[in-house]
This record gives C-alpha cells, structure tokens and sequence, in this order.
C-alpha cells in the first residue's frame, strides 16, 4: 500500500502550476458521448478519477484516445451498452455523469450506485427527478443495489432543483440538449464549471442559455457536431495550494488558476485572516508571513460561496491561527471526521455536531501515523504533514491520487520533503 512521507517544517518557496479541474474535465467527458463526432479535450488532469471514467466509458464501446500528455480524442459514433461497469462504476461518483447521455443517445441506461468519497449519504434522487421530469421512467432494484432508467424520446421540462445539486444540474442540462422543446432549470447551481460546459455544448450547437445563474433555458436540437475543450484550471487544486502556502508560512506563486474563481476564499484568507497576498489575472502570490494569522469563521456554501472542498485544508491552517475558529459545513454530513486525525497531531479542535467545529490556535502539530479518508481531507493531512514538526505517514493515498496530479513531485520542486513509498 503506497503512502506519504512528509517531514514537516520547511517553509517552500517557487512556483506551482495549477492543471485542469477534476470536476470540469469529467463532465466533459460525459457530454461528449452527446455527439457522434471526435470530441478532443485538452489540458486533462492525470488522475485517477479520470482514468476510471475513461475506463467505463470504453466499456460502453465508446473510443477514447489518449492524442497527447494531457489530451484525449473521444469518438461516441458507436455506443454498444447502456448498462455501466459494476465493477468501477461504485468507485466513482462522477460515473452518474454518463446517465444523460446514455438517455439521450440509446433511451435506456443501467447503473449500480455510483461510489465517491465517503463524506456523506450522497444520494441520486434530484437527477432522478429531473430525468423523470423529462419523461424518463425510473427504478430500482434494492437487492441489486440497480437503477433502471427507460424513455423513447426526452422532453423538455420545467425543473426545480429543492436543493442546488452541481453534478446534477450538470446532468439534467445534457440531458436537454438533445431533448425535444425546452427546459428550464430553476435554483441550478452556478459553478464556473457549468458555465464552461454550456459554452462547449454551445460551441457543438447546442442552444443554453443562463448557465452560471440560478435558471437555465436549454432548447433542445437533433444533434450536436464535435469539437474541442480546453478544461479550465481547478479551482479546488488552487485554492489548496494558497492555503498550503499560507499554513507552511511560503513564499509560492500558484499560476495558471483563475483567481475570480476564488473569490470568497481569497476575501477570507486575506481580510479576515490577514494573509499577505498578490494576485493578478491568472495567478495568485502568496507572500511569507511575519505575524501569526487571525482566527475566523467559515461556512462551506455552494457557488460563489466558500467551497466544502475547500474546508479541510482550511481547518489545517485554522489551527495555525490565533484565537477561536468555526467551521460550518453546510453541504455534506460526513466531511468533518478527519479533524479527529488533526487533534491527534496536536491541534484543539472541539466537534459540536456533524456540521460544525470549533478550532482554537494556534497549536503546534507534530507528525504522526494518519490516513487519508477522502481526497480533500487527503489533501489537508498532506498539509499538516509540511506544517507539523517530525515525520507524518499518511496512507490510503489513493484517495488523494484521485484529484491531484503527481503530488509529490511538485511539492518537491518547492523544497518539500514528502516522498511516496510502498509498504
Ligand atoms: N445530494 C442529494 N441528492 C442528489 C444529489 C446531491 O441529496 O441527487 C446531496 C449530496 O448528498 C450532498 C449535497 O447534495 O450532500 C451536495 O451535492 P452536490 O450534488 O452539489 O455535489 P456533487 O455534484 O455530488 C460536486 C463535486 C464535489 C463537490 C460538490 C459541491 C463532482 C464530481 N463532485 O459533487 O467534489 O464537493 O459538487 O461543490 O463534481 C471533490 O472534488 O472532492 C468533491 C467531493
């Protein structure tokens, strides 16, 4: 089982290059399955949550190319099953991307439920509304652990979505694309990655319109062409790395990343907190600081709010801060566990239910034997792994493998002493 080694304590300094977002660069994956030309898709993180999607889509008979380090050439022109792999598809949540498409393209699909991280319940049922709504007939098999899903022809519809739901509203907007009449989506989420799979599904010929705003008008079209995608940076990698920076008191530059993206967090790390930070239009600086960070409250909040993926490295450099700190995690139930792991390396954080926790700093971490429980909480121990002093070990780094290319790697080139071992 492959781990991390990290001695802590060094403060890093250089550049780091931020790739292409995990949660863009899947869902475009699924969209092109929309057409029945090459759909090409460049700046493709190398992780493994997209590998196994790449994997049941080829399983599905779809032809998928790796064309270049970070490019892939998908052609859906023949799709031979409709029924994804039991096997991966429990590994992945982003796997229920490929429903609409599959609806939209063969009237039928088949799926286990879909797997993720474990940082809550994570249920299906608001896509399965909302493709029910478009006259898709649902089922499912409890013994099987098996959705059904049926329809001749999908239909435009009016949908609310009683609780914003990203990867769903991603869902339902393929879905409509190729729908007959309108949809409209009331209260659908507004990341910066829905705005940019409009603008793909756009550029194939699709007609959407409103995305990035709580309402989205789809008019349904016959067929979309090929075409081309750049995946837009990940925000999430980005805004983990500034706050790396900031916990192992570093002087980084993190480019190529789209500071607008990041706005509430930014507004948080640098007036709340008083982190000494430039930005410009692709790049954040984060200057080395001479005064310990103020204490403060968060709430992980939906688009343009702060992000819940955000909130574990947050709660590291909570602990780094003076005075009393609130997280509140509004999004998921099960995304606060691994705080136990940080008291165990010495910070002083105190549960007061599954939302929320109360951080007082700051405290001295010191390394110990961890693991990662899920990718973002993977990415916060990696971080009090370089803040604390002596060795940390994490394993179950499979998990941070998921999102973050070559990790390891890249924190080496900024002077950290993190090395991954088998054992
Ligand atoms: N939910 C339901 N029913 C549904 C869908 C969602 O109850 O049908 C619940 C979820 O259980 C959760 C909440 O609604 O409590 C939010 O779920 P949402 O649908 O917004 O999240 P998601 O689409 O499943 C995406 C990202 C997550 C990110 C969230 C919130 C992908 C593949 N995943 O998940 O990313 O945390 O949006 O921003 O895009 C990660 O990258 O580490 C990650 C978990």
């Amino acid at each position: 089982m492959e781990k991390f080694i990290i001695k802590g304590g060094r403060p890093l300094k250089g550049e780091i290059k931020v790739g292409g977002a995990k949660n863009m660069a899947l869902k475009i994956f699924a969209a092109a399955l929309l057409s029945k030309e090459d759909v090409i898709i460049e700046n493709v993180p190398q992780i493994e949550d997209i590998g196994k999607l790449v994997q049941i889509m080829k399983d599905l008979g779809v032809k998928v190319e790796k064309t270049g380090k970070h490019e892939y050439t998908v052609n859906a022109k023949n799709i031979s099953k409709t029924r994804l792999s039991p096997e991966l598809t429990p590994k992945l949540r982003a796997s229920v991307m490929l429903l609409a498409p599959l609806l939209a393209r063969k009237g039928r699909a088949t799926m286990p439920h879909p797997g993720g991280c474990a940082i809550g319940r994570r249920p299906i049922d608001r896509f399965l509304e909302g493709f029910e709504s478009m006259g898709v007939e649902t089922s499912e098999d409890q013994n099987k652990n098996c959705y059904k899903l049926k329809v001749a022809k999908l239909k435009g519809s009016r949908f609310v979505f009683r609780r914003v739901a990203v990867t769903a509203t991603e869902s339902i907007v393929i879905a409509a694309v190729l729908a007959k009449g309108t949809t409209t989506l009331i209260n659908a989420a507004c990341e910066p990655e829905i705005i940019a799979l409009a603008e793909f599904l756009n550029s194939c010929g699709a007609k959407i319109s409103g995305a990035g705003t709580p309402n989205v008008t789809i008019e349904g079209v016959e067929k979309i062409s090929g075409g081309k995608f750049k995946v837009i940076p990940d925000r999430i990698e980005a805004g983990s790395f500034i706050i790396l920076a900031a916990a192992a008191r570093s002087d980084l530059v993190i480019s190529g990343c789209n500071p607008s993206h990041l706005e509430v967090p930014l507004y948080v790390l640098e007036k709340k907190m008083g982190l000494n930070l430039k930005r410009g239009n692709d790049y954040v600086r984060v200057l080395p600081r001479k005064k310990t960070l103020a204490g403060t409250e968060i709430q992980a909040h939906e688009y343009p709010g702060f992000p819940t993926d955000l909130q574990p490295p947050m709660a590291v450099l909570l602990t780094q801060a003076s005075g009393m700190s609130m997280i509140f995690e509004t999004i998921y139930e099960n995304r606060l566990v691994y705080t136990d792991m940080l008291n165990r390396m010495g910070a002083n954080i105190i549960m007061c239910d599954p939302h929320r926790v109360i951080i007082n700093g700051p405290s001295c971490l010191r390394g110990k034997k961890v693991e990662s429980p899920d990718l973002r909480a993977g990415i916060a121990m990696v971080i009090a792994g370089l803040v604390a002093e002596g060795t940390t070990e994490i394993s179950n780094i499979y998990q941070i493998d998921r999102g973050y290319e070559n990790l390891e790697k890249r924190l080496r080139k900024l002077g950290a002493d993190i090395r991954r071992i088998n054992r």
